[in-house]
This record gives C-alpha cells, sequence and structure tokens, in this order.
C-alpha cells in the first residue's frame, strides 16, 4: 500500500473505526482511486501492528455502505461507484441527476441515513457468543424438507397470490390453540395475523399507530430493533428502567411523563437483561394502560425457554380492556430465516392490520405456511421445543459455572433461569470495545450491551448467548475471555 494509515491506539475511537474512517476519507480523497485493490486484511494489520478482526470489522463496514466491493478469488477492491460521490450532487442540476441522485429523502428515509444504524458485521471468530441464534444443527431439518415436498407435490396452490393477506387459516387456527396452551394467551384465530417475523409485525404496529411526535415508552435497556422501528415513524422515546422483576411500572405512575401513546414490553424475558415481569406488576401495567388509554406491545420472542418455573401468563391473556398487542416468532423457536411470525390484535384493529400487511408485501410465503402448519399440528412444533428446552438449559448452567469458575467475584450474572442469552456485568477497567476487540483477537465473539440502551449506559455489560454453542465450545470461550479481561484489570 503507498499511503499511510495513522491510527492512535490511545484515542476514544475504537481502533476499527479509525482504520474506516481513514480508508474512507482516502477513498473519498481519491488516494484511493476507484478498482484500486486493497491489501488482504492479513498483510494491513501486520502493517499497522493491530488485530486481523480489527481489519476485518473495518473492510466488513465498507463493503456494507458500498465503498468497498469484492471479487471472489481476487481480492477487495474500491468500488467503482461511491455512494459519497452521488450523495453530494448539487441540488441545481439537469432533472434526470436530480430525480436518480439529489431526490430529498421523505422524514422516513432521513430516519434511516444515519450511519451509526448500521450494527457491524461480527467480525470471523472461532467461538461466537452472538445472542438470538438457535441450535441450527439440532433442527430437524430432514423433516422440514419432507413437509415442504410434501406441498410442493400436493398439487395444492402454494404459486399464486392469496385473498386473504392475514395468512393461511388452518395456521391461524393452530397458532390460536397453541397460543392458548402454551402463554394462556385468549384469542380466536381471526385476531392472528401471520406476519414476516416480528420485527415486520412491529413495523406494522408502528405504521398503523403512531404519529411523528408520539411517545412511546421503552424498556432501559431494551430491544433496538423495536426502538429503530419507533424512531423511523417519527416517534419520541421515553425510557423506563428495568430492574429484576423488570420493567419498573410505579415510574408510570409515580414519574412525571409525557403522554404516552404506546409501550413496548418485554415481560417474559426481558431483552436483554433476561428479567420476568413479576405477576403484580403485569396487573399493575395492565391497569395503568387501561387507564391512560396506552397500548402495550407485548414481544414475546422467546418465552418458550425457562428453565425449571412454570411460565407466568402472557400479559395478553390477564387483558380485560382490548390493551394488548401479542407478537410472536418462529425464529428461535425454529429458525430466523424462515421470516414467520405473527400478532395476536384486539378485534377492532384486525382489518386495518390486514391491509397494510396487503401493502407491505401482500402475504408470507404460501409454502412455508403450509409445511408450518403440519410441523405445529402432527405434534413436531411442542416435541423440539421440549428438546430444545433441555438442551439450552444444560449449556446456560455450563455458561454459568463456567463464568463463576473462570472470573469468580469478577462477573455479575443478570436475569432469570430463562431465553437463549443471559447478560453480565464484567467488574473491569478496560472500555466495553476494549474487552470486544481483545475478545475477537482470542478467536471468541461477544456483543456489549451498551447500544440497547437509550440514555447512558453503565458499561461493562454483555450479553452472551449460549443456545448454538456446546459445552466444550462455551467453556473454552469463556476460559479464554478470561484470559484476554482479567490480564492487566
Ligand atoms: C426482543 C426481540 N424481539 C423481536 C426480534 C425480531 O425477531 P424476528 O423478526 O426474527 O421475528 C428479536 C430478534 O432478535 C428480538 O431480540
Amino acid at each position: 500500500m503507498d499511503f499511510v494509515i495513522s491510527i492512535d491506539p490511545k484515542a476514544a475511537l475504537p481502533l476499527h473505526r479509525q482504520v474506516y474512517e481513514e480508508l474512507r476519507q482516502a477513498i473519498l480523497s481519491r488516494r484511493l482511486i476507484p478498482g484500486a485493490k486493497l491489501p488482504s486484511t492479513r498483510a494491513l494489520a501486520q502493517l499497522l501492528g493491530v488485530s486481523r478482526a480489527t481489519v476485518t470489522q473495518s473492510y466488513e463496514l465498507l463493503l456494507s455502505e458500498g465503498y468497498l466491493e469484492t471479487i471472489v478469488g481476487s481480492g477487495t477492491f474500491v468500488c467503482r461507484q461511491l455512494p459519497d460521490e452521488l450523495l453530494n450532487t448539487t441540488p441545481i442540476q439537469a432533472k434526470s441527476q436530480l430525480v436518480n441522485s439529489s431526490i430529498p429523502l421523505s422524514a422516513y428515509g432521513e430516519s434511516l441515513s444515519d450511519r451509526a444504524f448500521l450494527r457491524l458485521p461480527e467480525a470471523d471468530v472461532e467461538i461466537s457468543f452472538s445472542y438470538g441464534r438457535p441450535a441450527f444443527d439440532k433442527f430437524p431439518i430432514d423433516l422440514w424438507r419432507q413437509l415442504l415436498s410434501r406441498h410442493c407435490r400436493s398439487g395444492r396452490n402454494v404459486l399464486d397470490y392469496t385473498y386473504n393477506s392475514m395468512g393461511y387459516q388452518p395456521l391461524r387456527e393452530a397458532i390460536a390453540c397453541y397460543l392458548s396452551r402454551a402463554r394462556a394467551v385468549k384469542c380466536d384465530s381471526d385476531q392472528i395475523i401471520i406476519v414476516g417475523g416480528s420485527q415486520q409485525g412491529l413495523d406494522l404496529i408502528t405504521r398503523i399507530l403512531i404519529d411523528r411526535g408520539d411517545w412511546v415508552a421503552v424498556e432501559e435497556p431494551g430491544y433496538l430493533g423495536a426502538r429503530r422501528a419507533f424512531l423511523a415513524q417519527g416517534a419520541s422515546l421515553f425510557p423506563i428502567s428495568v430492574d429484576q422483576s423488570g420493567l419498573i411500572v410505579s415510574s408510570l405512575t409515580t414519574d412525571v411523563i409525557p403522554n404516552i401513546k404506546l409501550i413496548y414490553v418485554t415481560p417474559s424475558h426481558q431483552f436483554p437483561t433476561g428479567a420476568t415481569l413479576s405477576l403484580p406488576r403485569r396487573l399493575e401495567l395492565l391497569a395503568w394502560a387501561q387507564k391512560s388509554g396506552v397500548m402495550i406491545i407485548e414481544d414475546d420472542y422467546d418465552s418458550e425457554y425457562r428453565y425449571g418455573e412454570r411460565p407466568i401468563p402472557a400479559l395478553q391473556g390477564l387483558d380485560q380492556a382490548n390493551s394488548v398487542i401479542y407478537a410472536g416468532t418462529f425464529s428461535k423457536v425454529l429458525f430466523p430465516a424462515l421470516r414467520l411470525g405473527y400478532l395476536v390484535l384486539p378485534q377492532n384493529l384486525v382489518h386495518i392490520f390486514a391491509r397494510a400487511k396487503w401493502l407491505a408485501d401482500r402475504q408470507c410465503s404460501l409454502l412455508e405456511q403450509y409445511a408450518l402448519t403440519d410441523f405445529i399440528t402432527e405434534g413436531h412444533l411442542e416435541r423440539h421445543i421440549r428438546r430444545m428446552r433441555s438442551l439450552y438449559d444444560g449449556r446456560r448452567q455450563t455458561l454459568v459455572q463456567s463464568l463463576f469458575s473462570y472470573f469468580g467475584d469478577k462477573i455479575e450474572i443478570l436475569g432469570e433461569n430463562a431465553g437463549m442469552h443471559l447478560m453480565v456485568k464484567i467488574n473491569t477497567k478496560l472500555s466495553d470495545d476494549e474487552i470486544v476487540q481483545r475478545a475477537a483477537l482470542a478467536g471468541v465473539g461477544i456483543g456489549a450491551a451498551y447500544p440497547q440502551y437509550l440514555k447512558h449506559s453503565p458499561g461493562g455489560e454483555f450479553i452472551l448467548g449460549y443456545a448454538e454453542l456446546n459445552e466444550p465450545k462455551i467453556q473454552e470461550g469463556v476460559r479464554r475471555l478470561a484470559q484476554v479481561i482479567l490480564i492487566q484489570n
């Protein structure tokens, strides 16, 4: 490489961001011309005296933003069409250029233009504690293939549009039965709409219920995907703290709060802390919502996984006043690429959601809906959940024991005996980014919890997903983490 990249290991900006900024500036100032080949991540890491993971992270970010492109077998190159060149064109131009490149974004579009919106791609590591991913190797893929091909062969039309944007009726019935058995949700199948994962459910809820300037109360810390959807619609967010019993509901009645329209909660397994909202707080929340005319969004993303204690009934089942929209997903119990989830709606909102779903994408894929219906009605879903519950319980225990034995009193484990991840607080002087970098250097991927905070994060908190990792990997991962974090602590 014939130019110098200057990075400062003592600077507050993480190293991968520094490398990213330097490369980006070099590209924009044409020190690196379109089509120029970049050194391999290993070579640049050696040149700069940083880890390969650091350079990989910077390259991946530049790739995702369109500054770089890869050509299989040849390497990484500066992209021939640069995004900022297009964006920087002046407004007074020929009409065709205006339309193509300088068209003002809508408020929604503007809200998505923030670079920080992108979650950094994870470094390629040997042991990844990334959260939210089930044990893919335990999914009964052969059975799933049989179900799919059964419907491909059946002659039933899996290729056409349907008139029902709410989803395949037998699937909605199967889900209604399952939810009433497993989660004490009270609903008829005609209150259920099948959506493309709970993220689409959140997006539809936001579009239908939120106007620019409306206030939405969210858990602090809380799920970033939901916050992003609310913000993109122009909502103002009001954070409500959580403790070991979940959302501190009393803040809603005792603190001075704005006029809230919607409150988003994860009561079964608060994301990311893992706390379960206690029954008295559930009742308190419902009473407040009813009195204040606020709609509650109950996101029950991984409620199937409780180890030991009985689950507390869903808020939706306790509600007497139609003040809850319940969101569920098959991403955690089956696999995320399926992109199937569901909303349970108050009756009076059903037809509006059906129309919004039609406008968004008309319908979810029929073939997968047929296969999923059989998977549920033939008993495979609950069998699979039982198996995974026992598997994840074992993995969780291994993780907890390993954390205590390697970190001793330098670690605090937060949350209940539930879910597919746990949150830890590490007592260290290292910054969160330093820990993530050191871990990556040791071949271990972990995520800091600070992006999940709307306001200030206390720091030192990490989310460790364990569902996908077998016991030896969990133990080895924790051993390596302790080794790189506890030295020079
Ligand atoms: C709390 C929570 N809700 C919702 C989702 C979205 O899941 P999906 O859109 O895959 O159903 C996630 C994904 O990780 C999540 O963590």
